[in-house]
């Protein structure tokens, strides 16, 4: 249509990426507000990179926050703010019309969350709101044969939730999702170290460690690393190391919770589907699929074939792109 763009947006817990249909991923941000609270109501100062910077560091007029938390809305004018700037920015110097735009929720959201999103999207400028859900985004944007009527499984896991769905003839046969994904191991690392080394470290310093040294599965080349972080006991800097084995005990509790949310989904699933996806495997997508090990710790105990889809952190945004390019009848 002339003039018309579609959008598609994946709005997460930790990122926030947008799909021009034509043109691909064109914003990949962290999903992140800073507002200077000296007015009511309180003013915009920045979205994405540049409000993420502030996290921590603001003067007292300045919050800089996270609008999303555990996959769902938690500060509605915040994620309106944010919208109304990335279709902006998706928008470019095309003035002629208002954005269509095909918007990620988590599977399971109420009628009420779902609205919320949907008014979110329209008070932010968007022309036309339409709504997917996340696993249907992601086993689209992982190539799975999801118009056929075949069972395919796939488990998008997070920042602050995971969930997991079965898809054949173009729906959700079955799903599952538990508020538990990548923030939450950071947390438990934070909260690992500070009870067995008395040591506090911040939220950044746990990602990088899950990342560098991390693992749901003992691998080859396991390695230790040295932080840096405040001792609790005297308030000094403090040097520890802090091995893979320790990670992996910290976050087992998030892990463990994960895989049996994708074991009760398989018990609930139809036998038929079930054996297809005994044929097929697991799919996994989002950053927390990336996690070492994770893929070889489900296999064990589904004793199913899992993989990593190709683009676990773009996954679900071109789900909603592949939805757009082919003017899926209802989006
Ligand atoms: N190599 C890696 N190993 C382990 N975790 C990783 C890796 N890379 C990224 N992550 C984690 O992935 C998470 C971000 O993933 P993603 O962008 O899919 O989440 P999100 O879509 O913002 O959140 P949600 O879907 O829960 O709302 C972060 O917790 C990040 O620490
Ligand atoms: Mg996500």
């Amino acid at each position: 249509m002339l003039f018309s763009q579609d959008i598609g947006i994946d709005l997460g817990t930790s990122n926030t990426l947008v799909y021009s249909k034509g043109k691909g991923i064109i914003i990949r941000e962290p999903s992140v507000v800073a507002l200077d609270v000296r007015e009511t109501p309180s003013t915009l100062v920045a979205v994405g990179a540049e409000a993420k910077t502030m996290i921590g560091r603001t003067p007292g007029s300045i919050t800089a926050e996270r609008p999303i938390k555990n996959g769902v809305i938690a500060d509605y004018e915040m994620t309106a703010d944010m919208l109304r700037e990335l279709i902006k920015k998706a928008q470019g110097n095309s003035l002629f019309n208002r954005a269509r735009v095909l918007l990620c929720i988590p599977s399971g959201v109420t009628e009420v969350e779902r609205k919320a999103v949907h008014d979110a999207a329209r008070n932010a400028g968007a022309r036309y709101v339409s709504l997917i859900e996340v696993p249907m985004a992601a086993a689209i944007g992982a190539g799975l044969p999801v118009g056929e009527p075949v069972g395919s499984m796939i488990a998008d896991l997070g920042a602050g939730t995971s969930e997991v769905a079965v898809v054949s003839l173009g729906d959700i046969v079955a799903s599952n999702s538990v508020r538990v994904g990548g923030d939450d191991m950071d947390d438990a690392i934070i909260a690992y170290i500070r009870r067995k080394h008395n040591l506090l470290i911040g939220e950044r310093t746990a990602e990088d460690i899950k990342i560098k040294i991390g693992s749901a599965y003992p691998y080859d080349g396991e390695a230790a690393i040295n932080i840096k972080g405040r001792n609790l006991v005297d308030g000094l800097p403090k040097n520890v190391e802090i091995t893979s084995a320790e990670v992996r005990e910290a976050i087992s509790d998030c892990v463990n919770q994960i895989v049996d949310m994708i074991c009760d989904t398989l018990d609930k699933t139809p036998p038929e589907l079930a054996s297809d996806i005994l044929d097929r495997g697991i799919t996994l997508s989002g950053g927390t699929a990336m996690l070492r090990g994770f893929d070889k710790l489900l296999s064990q105990v589904t004793k199913m074939p899992v993989k990593v889809c190709a683009n676990p952190l773009d996954c679900v945004a071109i789900g909603t792109g592949k939805c757009l390019e082919k003017n899926v009848p209802g989006i």
